[in-house]
């Protein structure tokens, strides 16, 4: 541990290390064989009951990872109750879902398929129809040397690709490393998000998506949704509104905002954050210059994205 902190220290400035917030590395090491399985499945109607929904279709990584729809529409035109949050550093998060009910990426991967109103599948039709594709057979006999496809397996595969999802060199990671320099108003938004508080929930790697908190910690909120909260998973009052905090990070590309969508834009979910999580009616210009800020959180495609 000692031995590495040298390391490090000798290879970096580490200009950040006193900052409540750390830059996103600029590779990760993850198995790109099975990676690129993965990215096939992700975008493939395969695995929903009547081949209409896939994972991108909710997720939609050319623009931000998330769905630019108040709830994401699944198989046979269904409704779900609840915005969709971004794949993009999803391998980040301390939990997964807005109320944090699955442990890891692979748990996660299991709802969208059995999720009547998303793929609406169960893994031994998905098995069965992967062991009847000549080409997800050989693909798989690559990857796992298998001759006969299991569900685990494609779960595997699918989380393979998500920890590749990750979105390096943001303005403001390039600026944690001293390597630009950050305007005026972007420096000033960034103090303010400190000053006011906004760090206390929203810091780390992924600025946010490290605890649970409640939507409403100063003024009561009123949620526009039947979503289940952790109030209802733990079966405990204390805490109604109670989601994982999201992140921040590409937030300017992830419109609308808050579980139940109920901001439209970046301006309006910070002015509703200042008033319901810290009890201040923030100054506009205030909330523009934090605005400014949480655009230079945008960073740039993963490389497997990128390439076909
Ligand atoms: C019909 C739309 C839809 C489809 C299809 C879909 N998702 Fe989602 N996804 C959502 C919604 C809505 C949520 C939030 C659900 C919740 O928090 O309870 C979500 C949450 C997630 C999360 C958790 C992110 C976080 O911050 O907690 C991950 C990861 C994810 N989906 C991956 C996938 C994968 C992998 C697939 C394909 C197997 C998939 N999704 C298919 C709509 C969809
Ligand atoms: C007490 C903890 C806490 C504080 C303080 C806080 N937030 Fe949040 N933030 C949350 C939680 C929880 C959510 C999710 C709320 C929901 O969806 O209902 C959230 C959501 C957001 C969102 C929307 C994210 C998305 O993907 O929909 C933005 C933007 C945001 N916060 C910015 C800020 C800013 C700016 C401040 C300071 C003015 C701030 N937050 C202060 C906990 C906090």
């Amino acid at each position: 541990m000692f031995k590495y902190l040298i390391i490090s220290l000798s290879i970096c400035t580490l200009s950040f290390a006193n900052e409540p917030i750390s830059p996103i590395p600029k590779t990760v090491k993850y198995d790109h064989a099975k990676a690129l399985l993965g990215k096939k499945l992700f975008y493939d109607t395969l695995l929903s009951k009547d081949h209409t929904v896939a994972c991108v279709f909710c997720h939609d990584l050319s623009n931000g990872g998330a769905d630019a729809r108040k709830v994401s529409i699944g198989v046979e035109g269904r409704l779900g109750n609840i915005q969709a949050p971004t794949v993009y550093n999803a391998r980040y998060n301390f939990k997964q879902f807005w109320n944090g009910r699955a442990a890891d990426l692979k748990e996660q991967a299991k709802g969208p398929i059995e999720n009547p109103n998303e793929h609406d599948m169960n893994p031994k039709l998905i098995e069965q129809r992967l062991n009847n594709s000549q080409p997800y057979k050989k693909l798989f006999y690559q990857v796992y040397s298998t001759k006969k496809i299991k569900f685990d397996e494609v779960l595997d595969a699918i989380t393979a690709f998500e920890m590749a999802l990750i979105t390096p060199d943001a303005k403001f990671d390039r600026y944690l490393r001293g390597e630009t320099s950050l305007s005026s108003d972007e420096q000033a938004g960034y103090r303010l998000f400190k000053q006011y508080g906004c760090i206390t929930c929203h810091n780390g790697i992924n600025i946010g998506s490290n605890s649970f908190q409640k939507m409403g910690t100063f003024i009561p909120y009123d949620a526009n949704t039947s979503y289940p909260d952790r109030g209802y998973l733990l079966k405990n009052r204390n805490y109604h509104n109670v989601f994982k905090v999201p992140t921040l990070r590409n937030i300017a590309l992830t419109a609308p905002y808050f579980h139940d969508a109920s901001a439209q834009t970046l301006l309006e979910a910070v002015e509703k954050m200042s008033h319901y999580n810290l009890g201040i009616e923030i100054a506009p210009d205030n909330a523009k210059k934090i605005v400014s800020f949480l655009k230079t959180l945008t960073g740039n495609k993963p490389i497997i994205v990128e390439t076909p």
